[in-house]
């Protein structure tokens, strides 16, 4: 199949939509909450925000056309409503300038947007021309300006260094100019799912109120019409440092390369290498502000719980009442700090207080040595900071000190070479399961527990095991729910007819992407913004709620890749570039994605930080970085929250694909990390040869590396190769091919007892 093809197809929902519309109890409230949440304040001189009853007079195209989510897979959802910005803020009843919104609504009409194509994305859009007269008229009739600034990004392609995309367009500062000089009140909305260039906030001398609205799904305008009316204060906070400039950004030098990803940087990743130079910063990674103010007090440090606990208090020391984050970041030695703990208060009146603790897990003292390759605690002394940021740390709450380095804990490489890596491989090959005796063991006794997985596998076939390797084929597969993502299980009469059934997939993470409306949530950012992972976890239940209801077994999300860069054209999906916010706010989404039995998918294991040739490109990352940044995230959901499935990124991690990846996927998650569910890859892999054992190639190659299912399928393992010869050098071993059925069948067995279980609430 030509590569075309295969993109194609990978592409290939139908924009068809059928059915009712579903309003999942309580979605609407969650997301509009999650979304309000996340929004970032950066800037409000002279308290002009929140708005009352002054007037006020709406500027920017994208009050009407509204960012709502980015491209590609990760929003392609038939949103059930949306409600534009100029939507949410006249239903406030704000007093916007009825003419002037009503320009913009008639333009917009007349001058549809369209999202381009994929991969070249309509990054921006065009703003309606403004004559000198309009904007006179419009500032001797209103006190106050706001304007909406959009920017989208996208899946398969990464925003460059051009107007109109990382940078304003001419539009954009033609609008801004003109508004700055006829306005002494400008605010700025910044309608966006990455973070762009901000330095010409302070080009303009009457912008005094800068707020970033992200992309907030299907509730955007009433989320920012929530904080712009003061009905709630702004409590989100970056998640990104932003930098001055772009070449400020450690990866810049090194972001973008088709070929081979050099992370050069190393664990300088966003703030962590900004630390050092804090006069590149124009807003902190942590950094937000509210309409009140909040004064955090540690209560100090202990060791409980094999770790640390440290005590604060939020107090809302200001007039309006609102949410205050405590943030704790580790010093170790020789490091920059690190965020290690957060914790955000309830709604908090004014002079109210709240106490809370936040624990910090004992190895998040430890580091990679990839000399000993293992972690180890160096010796030295660590610091527990509060702070409102990484350079803002303001007291310290306690330190301890290690008086010799210590191995914590003994690892095996992940970016060894080839021969050592056979040798393993073998050492490692897992045993056949013997002959089954009982011939006709169906796999409904299995999920019931009156059977044993191992002598169901027993009795399959060479060919129905390579049956289970592969996902059926097509996206929107025949067998399941409209608008499927892909299929897997109980592809065959064969396999159906031993009671397997057919397991289905939709993307995520903002929504279902089925043929179906469904509910369209905010962006991964914005939700990572609001540091409140109850609310991230109450969103994803109801989530869970509406896939129940359209039959959908595994949501691929949430997408937890490190930002890594501001141009890579996935961040609108992705947290932070921080591993442990990541870590936690993941956590959260699979928390409440599998309460009630649907599985969750977090993806793309690993590096797949830029968009730019994802499919050929090399992440080129040292093993220290790579398990410190890129990898830890990863760890700590499959601890915390043990997700039943992972999906596999596109990309190679050290020149070998990911689903190839047989460090990645056996030595790390299975064997060290303990991982027990589903590894399937990303949708299409590129076929090779195993450099160990050259005449494996394929999906035999892919099972060998433990990856379980290839999505969304088509062609399985070559049985033929494999039943007429069992040379390792060659082929699969029977062991190896029955392994891979056991852990999907696993899979299955426990996704239909948690649903089972799920349906009895
Ligand atoms: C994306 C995945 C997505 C899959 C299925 C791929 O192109 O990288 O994140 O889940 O398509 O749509």
């Amino acid at each position: 199949m030509s590569e075309e093809k295969v993109l194609e197809l990978a592409q290939g929902i139908s924009a068809e939509v059928v059915g009712d519309r579903y309003n999942t109890p309580g979605m609407a409230d969650a997301i509009r909450r999650a979304g309000a949440e996340g929004i970032v304040l950066l800037r409000n001189d002279d308290d002009v925000l929140p708005v009352g009853d002054e007037r006020l007079a709406l500027f920017g195209r994208c009050q009407v056309d509204t960012f709502y989510v980015g491209y590609g897979s990760g929003g392609d959802v038939k949103a059930l409503h949306k409600v534009s910005v100029l939507d949410g803020l006249e239903a406030a009843g704000l007093r916007l300038d009825k003419e002037l919104s009503r320009s913009y609504r008639d333009w917009c009409g007349a001058n549809p947007v369209s999202a381009g194509e994929w991969g070249r994305w309509a990054y921006s859009y065009p703003e309606m021309p403004l004559d000198e007269e309009q904007i006179r008229r419009a500032a001797a009739e209103n006190d106050k300006a706001i304007v909406v600034i959009g920017r989208a990004a996208g899946e398969d392609g990464d925003l460059s260094l051009k107007e109109g995309e990382y940078y304003l367009s001419q539009d954009e500062r033609e609008l801004l100019s003109q508004i700055d000089k006829s306005f002494e009140q400008v605010i700025v909305l910044l309608n966006i799912g990455n973070i762009i260039d901000l330095s010409w906030l302070s080009d303009y001398s009457h912008i005094k109120g800068a707020m970033i609205i992200w992309q907030l799904g299907q509730e955007m305008g009433h989320a920012v019409a929530d904080v712009v009316t003061g009905r709630i204060s702004p409590s989100g906070h970056l998640t990104q440092t932003i930098a001055r400039r772009y070449e400020d950004y450690p990866s810049s030098a090194y972001f973008g390369d088709p070929d081979r990803n050099e992370y050069k940087e190393g664990l300088d990743v966003g703030y962590r290498g900004l630390y050092r130079t804090p006069e590149r910063i124009l807003y902190p990674f942590g950094y937000g502000l509210s309409y009140t103010t909040f004064e955090i007090t540690g209560r100090g440090l202990s060791e409980a719980h094999g770790g640390f606990v440290m005590g604060a208090e939020i107090r809302n020391t200001g007039r309006r009442s609102g949410k205050g984050l405590a943030q704790v970041y580790l010093k170790k030695p020789n490091r920059s700090p690190e965020l290690a703990a957060f914790a955000k208060s309830d709604e908090l009146a004014p002079g109210e207080s709240e106490y809370v603790e936040l624990f910090i897990e004992k190895d998040q003292l430890d580091v990679f040595d990839p000399d000993s390759c293992s972690y180890i605690r160096e010796k030295g002394d660590y610091g527990f900071f509060l702070g409102n940021s990484p350079i803002d740390l303001y007291s310290r709450q306690g330190s301890i000190c290690i008086d010799r380095r210590q191995i914590v804990k003994k690892c095996e490489t992940i970016t060894e070479s080839s021969d050592q890596l056979k040798q393993r491989i073998i050492d490692n090959m897992p045993d056949e399961i013997g002959t089954a005796s009982d011939q006709r063991i169906d796999f409904s006794s299995v999920i019931k527990g009156e059977k044993r997985l191992c002598d169901f596998v027993a009795q399959l076939s060479p060919e129905e095991l390579s049956d289970l390797s592969r996902g059926e084929g097509p996206m929107d597969s025949s067998l399941s729910v409209k608008g499927n993502t892909g299929v897997f299980g109980g592809i065959t009469e064969r396999l159906r007819s031993r009671g397997i059934p057919v397991v289905n997939t939709s993307d995520g993470p903002s929504g279902l992407r089925i043929n179906y409306y469904c509910a369209l949530l905010p962006i991964g950012t914005a939700l990572a913004a609001s540091y409140n992972p109850l609310l991230v976890e109450q969103m994803y239940e109801r989530e869970a709620d509406e896939m129940k209801h359209y039959g959908v077994d595994i949501f691929l999300g949430p997408g937890m890749n490190i930002q890594r860069n501001p141009l890579c054209g996935r961040n609108f999906e992705y947290y932070s570039e921080d591993p442990y916010l990541t870590g936690r706010i993941a956590s959260a989404a699979v928390r409440g994605l599998e309460r009630h039995g649907a599985a969750a998918c977090i993806k793309h294991f690993a590096c797949n930080d830029q968009e730019t040739n994802r499919n050929r490109n090399d992440s080129c990352v040292d093993e220290r970085t790579l398990r410190e940044i890129y990898l830890k995230a990863f760890y700590m959901v499959i601890r915390d929250a043990h997700p039943k499935c992972i999906m596999t990124s596109y990309n190679k991690v050290n020149g070998v694909w990911s689903h190839y990846n047989y460090d990645l996927v056996t030595t790390l998650l299975r064997r060290e990390w303990g991982f027990k569910g589903l590894v399937i890859t990303d949708w299409w892999m590129q076929m090779a040869e195993s450099p160990e054992f050259p005449g494996v190639r394929d999906n035999a190659y892919r099972v060998r590396a433990g990856v379980n299912v290839l999505m969304p399928g088509g062609l399985g393992v070559d049985v033929a190769s494999f039943i007429h010869d069992d040379n390792i050098e060659r082929t699969l071993t029977l062991g190896e091919l029955q392994k891979n059925a056991a852990e999907v069948l696993g899979f299955i067995r426990d996704l239909k007892r948690d649903q089972d279980y799920g349906s009895c609430l």
